[in-house]
């Protein structure tokens, strides 16, 4: 385990950042990560796992601490159902086809979602009708100033809409070394509702679905509207989705007949950030080397070279601006650092 100086973080963060950490480690062990926490004293932290949902604006003088933690196994069986064990540094993708290639279902619907296994549970990732809360069991973390390892109960993370208790009251006291989920050997529960699911399999000729077949559909689906960061440095919805009481809804609907919403309960509803951003003409709007997503309104993107101050500038400037047109507050998705 080595610890490197000045050290770009443009190949660590999906938006493609360029900014440079003071100091930086690579962690594949949970000892070894223990180790620096314990003797590196002298700095602060900052955990990195896929760079998925960051947009860094300055350079981080820091010991960043990348957990390339690996490994997927099963460790325990019923007739119906495993529980495994995916360690934080598998890329979640890639735990997704490992998955498929074992037939065990129940993040099928979570397809082509950028970032690590270790950092999923922190926004509770979520697609396509499917939370990873709906597969969560448990995870194991590493307390930073104890060095203790802790396992987290599913009640104990208290999930909610791209929220849970380690964006909140834990944030940055634990790491996430693994995650434990119970998914489907056969009778897989498919989750169709999504209307884009069932065009998208209607348009494939696919009548009975297997949780490939989903995989296959939610990939697609992405593909044609989400950039890949491959190509198009970005962190996917930059925003979320607000959610506004119905009698706001109802005055708002008297100037905006067409304002599209989802009830999520008796008095609320959740209205989609990519409309409001899109009629307030952001949408596939550039700014040099920066813009806001041509396909999806939710996605800033950076066309290489941006600054992630000027990224944020243009958040800031969305967010005043639907503020003023609709009275709707939305907030950032993506952690600004
Ligand atoms: N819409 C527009 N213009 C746009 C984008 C969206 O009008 O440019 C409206 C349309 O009415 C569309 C509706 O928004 O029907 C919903 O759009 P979409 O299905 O793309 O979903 P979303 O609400 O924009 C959320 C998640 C995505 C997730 C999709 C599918 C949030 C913040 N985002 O987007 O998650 O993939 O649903 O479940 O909840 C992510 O978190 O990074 C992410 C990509």
């Amino acid at each position: 385990m080595k610890i490197k100086h000045d050290v770009s973080l443009k190949p660590y963060n999906t938006f493609g950042i360029d900014v440079i950490a003071s100091s930086f480690c690579n962690i594949e062990h949970v000892e070894d990560l223990r180790h620096v926490l314990k003797t590196k004293t002298t700095k602060p932290f900052f955990i990195l796992g896929g760079g998925s949902n960051m947009l860094l604006t300055k350079n981080i003088d820091a010991l960043v601490l990348h957990i390339n933690i690996k490994g997927i196994k099963v460790i325990e069986e019923t007739e119906n159902h495993v529980i495994i064990k995916a360690n934080a540094g598998e890329n979640w993708h890639n735990l997704v086809l490992w998955c498929l290639d074992h037939n065990f279902g129940g993040i099928e619907n979570l397809s082509l979602i950028p970032g690590n296994t270790g950092t999923a549970p922190i926004q509770n990732i979520g697609a396509y009708g499917v939370e990873l809360k709906d597969v969560f069991v448990s995870c194991e973390a590493v307390n930073v100033s104890t060095q203790s390892t802790k396992i987290f109960l599913k009640n104990e993370c208290k999930f909610d809409y791209r929220e849970s208790v380690f964006k909140q009251e834990l944030r940055g006291k634990y790491i996430i070394t693994s995650v434990n989920f119970k998914l489907t050997k056969h009778n897989h529960d498919l989750h169709l509702n999504y209307g884009a699911i069932k065009n998208q399999l209607e348009a494939m000729a696919i009548k009975h679905p297997n949780i490939k077949d989903v995989s296959d559909a939610v990939i697609a689906i992405r593909e044609s509207k989400l950039p890949d960061p491959k190509d198009i440095g970005n962190s996917g919805s930059f925003f979320k989705n607000p959610v506004i009481t119905k009698a706001q809804f109802k005055a708002l609907q008297s100037n905006f007949p067409n304002i599209p919403s989802y009830e999520i309960s008796n008095n609320e509803l959740k209205i989609p950030a990519g409309w409001l951003i899109e009629k307030a003409g952001f949408k596939g709007k550039r700014f040099g080397n920066f813009g806001v997503h041509s396909k999806q309104a939710l996605v800033l993107v950076n066309y290489g070279g941006a600054n992630g101050r000027d990224i944020f500038e243009l958040a800031k400037l969305i967010q005043k601006t639907i503020h003023r047109l609709f009275d709707i507050s939305i907030e950032t998705e993506v952690n600004v650092i």
